[in-house]
């Protein structure tokens, strides 16, 4: 290949779908409150009104409200505003509701506690997957711009690795918080908080807990103001409670359909839905369809992920031609199978499977790659089966451009 498309091309539609989960600040302090990390009250409102209710029934002499949105840099929008009366944070809330906020819309408002912020330190832990650990950071100068000063003084930033089997006790949260330049007598009060958070953090299976600001009270408290957390879908599985977590509002139907299918599926932003078996091979297919896709007007460019698996039965593989069926995004779809631990008869029936119990649904046209295990039987079933909308063709790369073409051509 002469070059490779670029990664922005193939970019999931929605960030928090998938492996990962983002979680929304609320939600972050509700599962730092459940593992006993010390967080300040928080009601979430979504109208004005809600907000002035959320304040009254606070109670503190100030309150906070903030956008809750998944995107840092809420503070410096405009996204963060001090109230000192339940009136008071009705105008905010008015104010920031419906704010944009790097292009995400602000739905709901948390109305917190106001604070007596003394200082504003920095903690969190992440998954260094290069290194196969986590990876702890601390500063004392937290708030609001950490991505400057990780720049700008990195010293400032301490970074500590942490072992997934031992964790973070507090022997290794007092090296953090020695590195990070806080004296003996400072770090008694932040090693609990910082071993909570750890513990949230591997209880919760999460890939990213971040707190900025952490922060010392005027009577000497530590208190988690802002918290970000990332969970690792693969999880789900442990993770009952998670599934609760997931904003219905804003993931992409077609993904959460895909979801209660048990399909492992990723919206892209396409028209060339793309079916394969086996991650690897739906991988290189998306990768020879975006690159194909430069040939033709329009460049189409593959609408999606989705993996059926290497013992996918007739009835997965109808399923995923269903649901890629129905994105209206896709104009063609490719089916990409190399006939494995499934042979392609087993494939071919059910591509026959799904075309007949879609009927007049089935609109769009497919274009069909077999190869491998019973590739003649496969193939002979669906020459047989003779459906105009099915075209066959032997290698990856013609069908790739194949399917390109066809979706072009349909826009
Ligand atoms: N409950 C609170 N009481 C008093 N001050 C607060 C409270 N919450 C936030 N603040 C102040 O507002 C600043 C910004 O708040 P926060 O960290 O929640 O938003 P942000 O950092 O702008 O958002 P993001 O982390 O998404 O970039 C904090 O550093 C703190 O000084
Ligand atoms: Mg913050």
């Amino acid at each position: 290949m002469a070059s490779v498309p670029s990664p922005a091309r193939l970019r999931p539609v929605d960030s928090q779908s998938g492996e990962i989960v983002d979680l929304y600040e609320y939600q972050a302090r509700d599962l730092f409150e459940k593992h006993g990390v010390p967080v300040l009250r928080g009601i979430v409102a979504e109208t004005p009104e809600q907000a002035s209710e959320a304040a009254a029934k606070l109670g503190t002499p100030v309150v906070a409200v903030k956008a809750q949105v998944k995107v840092g840099g809420r503070g410096k929008a405009g996204g963060v505003k001090i109230a000192k009366s339940p009136q008071e944070a009705a105008e905010h809330a008015k104010a920031i509701l419906g704010m944009d906020i790097k292009g995400h819309t602000v739905h709901k408002v948390m109305i917190a506690e106001g604070a007596d912020i003394a200082e504003e330190y920095y903690f969190s832990i992440l998954l260094d997957r290069g290194e196969r650990r986590y990876l702890a950071m601390c500063s004392r100068e937290g708030g609001m711009d950490i991505e400057t000063l990780a720049k700008e003084r990195p010293e400032a930033l301490a970074k500590v690795a942490v072992d997934p089997i031992d964790g973070i006790d507090d022997a290794k949260a007092r090296e953090i918080l020695t590195q990070a330049g806080f004296p003996a007598g400072e770090q008694d009060a932040i090693v609990p908080v910082v071993i909570k958070l750890w513990e949230t953090y591997r209880d919760e299976d999460a890939t990213l807990v971040e707190v900025n600001p952490m922060v010392k009270t005027g009577d000497g408290r530590i208190l988690a103001i802002d918290g970000k957390m990332t969970v690792d879908n693969n999880a789900a599985f442990r993770q009952p409670d998670h599934a609760a977590l997931v904003d219905r509002a804003t993931t992409d139907p077609l993904e959460l359909r895909a979801g209660e299918l048990g399909l492992n599926y990723v919206k892209l932003d396409g028209s060339v839905g793309v079916i394969g078996n086996g991650a690897g091979l739906v991988m290189s297919t998306l990768d020879c369809v975006a690159y194909a896709g430069e040939e033709f007007p329009g460049s189409p460019a593959p609408a999606n992920f989705l993996d059926i698996g290497g013992g996918a039965s007739a009835e997965i593989m109808a399923n995923g031609l269903d649901l890629i069926m129905s994105d209206e995004q896709v104009r063609s779809v490719f089916v990409n199978v190399f006939g494995g631990i499934t042979a392609c008869d087993q494939v071919a029936l059910g591509i026959k499977g799904a075309l007949e119990k879609l009927g007049d649904k089935a609109s769009k046209p497919l274009v069909v790659r077999l190869d491998g295990n019973a590739v003649a039987e496969g193939r002979k079933i669906l020459e047989e089966f003779n459906h105009p909308l099915v075209t066959m063709v032997p290698t990856m790369d013609e069908a790739a451009s194949k399917a390109a073409e066809l979706a072009s051509k349909e826009a």
